[in-house]
């Protein structure tokens, strides 16, 4: 038998509080696509970092092709083969796509004792390595901030493979992705693993377990669960490692009640992403947006919120016509919107869980009373517990929790300030499956129990299908199709989305 390309054995980390790992077992062959599962909190990111050398493991060890090796840094895991793309993307967008790439390793060119990068190699080995990825349309030159999601991760992967890898580490690659960019990314894995590289994939997602990877691996309370060959398993079966038991209901949705409009917009309009949007929310229900990306379902919530003001139309809310040129004003209304890009929007990073959790955001804007410390920490404390947010306590700095974790923080932080109507974007997205069943199940509640009104922006169809009373399909910034609870399949709202005719949906 041959060895594995890279082989864990026994590895232990211990952080301040926190055992993120105890006695962990993992390796990848040439070829394979290995996923890393568990819940948010279990050890994922830890674990990959210490194979990056980011972090020291405290006890066990690392093999590459059977030899035991240590890393002191992260270049010397990327000498031997190892790239890796982090949970949180960090690329700079004030350097090119080019820049981005070679950063730190651009090639030198002498004169004399001079070293002076080499601009032109810099930009032909680029176009190179994006060529050799198939990618083709994205200009070298282009400064990064200017890209969209999508294009920004294929930066990271190509700058990843700038060194020559042998083992790929990809954590959460799709969590910012939307549809059409995850076909694309999935085919860069598959052109990788047909060329011999190991892959390691950590996802939320099974579907895209399933899609992809030949084996998984389960961690949990940064234990060793066992690893699965993906053909001899199920979703069940990995859901149960994860969790520690099954869970029957990913949709806890409660029948619901629908009472008065909170929310009406007429003929709302701001080019080019949001072109006479009439809809209505009303109290006790929950609306489902669906649309490809790009359909504008952000961009008209944006308007909603006061972001990016209405050029025209009207907004009435509890019947009053009103007028949202700001997001403070929007606040003062009783609209809370959860962002789709959590991590600059939604979180103080430097403060603490209890915090952020009462960040009194709706107080502050309303001038109201602000909370006493026993009343945040109840707060908080209720967060951490309806929420399973994996933390030693109230106090721990936001910026030391999971990547999940956090964002389990922004959506406590909503739901506990008791908005009239919230808007949702992406609300599950990075987040474990007992915790999104957990989400799903306050939502249902507090719309059903306390009238709230909910609009959710969802790309996951299934999610959309089971907790929306409603279920809106946008295109091209218009509204194009409506179906209530019992008409919306994922046939009827998957046609809609894709149609380039309008369609009409009864309403
Ligand atoms: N630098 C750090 N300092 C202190 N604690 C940390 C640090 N990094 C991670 N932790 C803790 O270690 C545990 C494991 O975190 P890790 O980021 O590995 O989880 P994960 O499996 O990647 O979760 P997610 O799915 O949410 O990304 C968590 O309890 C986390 O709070
Ligand atoms: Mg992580």
């Amino acid at each position: 038998m041959t060895n594995p390309t890279l082989a864990l054995e026994n590895i232990s980390k211990q952080f301040p509080g926190v055992k993120a790992l105890d006695g962990v077992h993992f390796d990848i062959n040439a070829g394979e696509v290995h996923a890393l599962l568990g819940e948010n909190g279990a050890g994922k990111s830890t674990l990959i970092k210490i194979v990056s050398g980011v972090y020291k493991s405290d006890t066990g060890s690392i093999r590459i092709d059977g030899q035991a090796v240590t890393f002191n840094n992260p270049r010397e895991a990327q000498g031997k083969g190892i790239a890796t793309i982090y949970q949180e993307l960090s690329l700079y967008p004030e350097l090119t796509v080019a820049e981005n790439i070679f950063i730190g390793h651009a090639p030198h060119r002498s004169f004399g004792p001079l070293k002076v990068v080499d601009w032109g190699t810099v930009y032909e080995r680029a176009r190179e390595l994006l060529a050799s990825l198939n990618i083709h349309d994205l200009d070298v030159r282009r400064k990064v901030g200017s890209l969209n999601v999508g294009n920004r991760q294929r930066v990271e992967i190509a700058k990843a493979l700038s060194i020559n890898a042998r083992v790929l580490i990809m954590d959460e690659p799709t969590a910012a992705l939307t549809e059409t960019d995850v076909e694309r990314l999935f085919e860069i894995v598959r052109l990788l693993k047909g060329q011999g590289v190991g892959i390691i994939y950590i996802s939320h997602r099974l579907q895209e377990v399933f899609e992809l990877a030949d084996r998984a691996t389960v961690l949990r309370d940064g234990q060793y669960v066992g690893t699965k060959a993906v053909k001899d398993t199920s979703e069940d079966e990995l859901i149960s490692m994860m969790v520690g038991r099954t869970i029957d209901n990913l949709f806890p949705k409660l029948p619901a009640k629908p009472g008065e409009p909170v929310l009406e917009i007429r003929n709302l309009t701001r080019p080019p992403l949001t072109r006479n949007v009439s809809l209505t929310v009303r109290a006790g229900e929950i609306v489902g947006l669906s649309g490809l990306v790009g359909s504008g379902r952000s961009e008209l919530a944006q308007v909603i919120f006061g972001m990016t003001p209405a050029q025209s139309g009207e907004i009435y809310i509890g019947g009053q016509r009103v007028h949202i040129n700001h997001p403070a004003q929007a606040v003062k209304l009783g609209i809370a919107y959860v962002p789709e890009d959590r991590g600059t929007q939604g979180l103080v990073k430097q403060m603490n869980i209890r915090e952020n959790a009462s960040l009194a955001v709706l107080r502050a804007l309303s001038r109201a009373s602000f909370i006493k410390r026993g009343e945040e920490r109840t707060l908080a404390k209720n967060a951490i517990q309806q929420l399973s947010i994996r933390a030693y306590g109230t106090e721990q700095i936001v910026n030391k929790l999971s990547g999940g974790n956090q964002q389990k923080v922004v959506i406590s932080k909503w739901l506990a300030s008791k908005p009239k109507l919230l808007i949702m974007d992406e609300p599950t997205r990075g987040i474990d499956v007992g915790a999104k069943s957990e989400i799903h199940r306050l939502m249902s509640e507090l719309a059903v129990n306390q009238g709230l009104a909910i609009l959710m922006i969802s790309s996951e169809l299934p999610e959309v299908l089971g907790m929306s009373d409603r279920v809106l399909v946008m295109r091209e910034g218009q509204l194009v199709a409506e179906f209530d609870r019992t008409q919306a399949t994922q046939e009827s709202v998957g046609a809609a989305m894709m149609r380039v005719q309008a369609v009409n949906g009864s309403s």
